[in-house]
């Protein structure tokens, strides 16, 4: 299957479009079809160690939505992870004051970063809270990278691997068996734009070493995973290697 990068409806409604609202929370029916919570869990747990994990940590999700599904993921791991920084980062303000106050009452610190990703990217050493001078231990997205052709793909990452010690990624596989799940999401009462973009997204998402292909190719100091991941999913790890995990 030949990757093919469409706009997806959901990321062109309004914010507060019923069906916009209607599709985020199919997403997260979409995420517990994907196990989405727990495939995140374990990447970060195989990125960051136990002994690291207790010590301050600075984390950015790209592409966060309204931070629901790493809410869930920072419930599991809050008890083992207790000085948590997260940024969440997306191009719509979306991530409501209930959210947030469900990572304060974790102890986890959440705030928003409301920008584009690309201009997140670009963005040269501003010493601003999404700037270049801003280092993360770790770096996550999900659902998130397909959304990118070769050329910004390559922008992202490059940004990426220069701003962290460690990165993940959680995208659809783009294969057959993830295809027909994605012509099924209907039954699990999916809107109309729910059930178009998880094709776009299988058609869009990526496979074998291709998310390898397109990381800086002079990070000669990282080492990569890449694989398969349940049944409809494909991610990618990355961390410096004299970093302590
Ligand atoms: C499929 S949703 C995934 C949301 C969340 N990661 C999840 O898995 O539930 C993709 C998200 O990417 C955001 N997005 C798309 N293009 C973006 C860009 N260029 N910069 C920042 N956010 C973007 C959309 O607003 C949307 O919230």
């Amino acid at each position: 299957m030949r990757r093919v990068v469409a706009a997806e409806t959901l990321d062109h409604l309004p914010a507060h479009d019923p069906a916009a609202i209607r599709s985020r929370r199919d997403l997260v029916r979409v995420h517990r079809m994907m196990g989405t919570r727990s495939i995140v869990r374990k990447g970060w747990q195989a990125l960051v160690s136990p002994q690291r994990a207790r010590e301050p940590l600075r984390i950015l999700e790209l592409g966060a939505g309204d931070g629901s599904l790493l809410l869930g993921v920072a419930r599991s791991l809050a008890p083992r992870w207790p000085r948590v920084r997260l940024t969440l980062l997306d191009r719509q303000d979306i991530v409501s004051p209930a959210t947030l106050e469900g990572y304060a009452a974790l102890g986890w610190t959440a705030q928003v970063l409301a920008t584009d990703v690309l201009d997140w990217a670009d963005a040269h050493d501003e010493g601003t809270q999404g700037g270049a001078a801003q280092r993360w231990d770790l770096i996550s997205t999900a659902l998130f990278l397909h959304h990118f052709e070769a050329g910004a793909l390559e922008r992202l990452l490059a940004a990426v691997a220069a701003r962290c010690d460690r990165f993940f990624a959680f995208e659809p596989d783009r294969a057959w068996l993830a295809l027909t799940g994605s012509h099924l999401v209907g039954l699990l009462g999916a809107n109309a734009v729910t059930r178009e973009d998880a094709v776009l997204s299988v058609h869009a998402g990526f496979r074998d070493r291709e998310l390898s292909g397109h990381w800086p190719r002079d990070a000669a100091r990282w080492q990569l995973h890449e694989a398969r991941a349940g049944l409809f999913s494909h991610c990618f790890s990355a961390w410096r290697m004299q970093e302590a995990r």
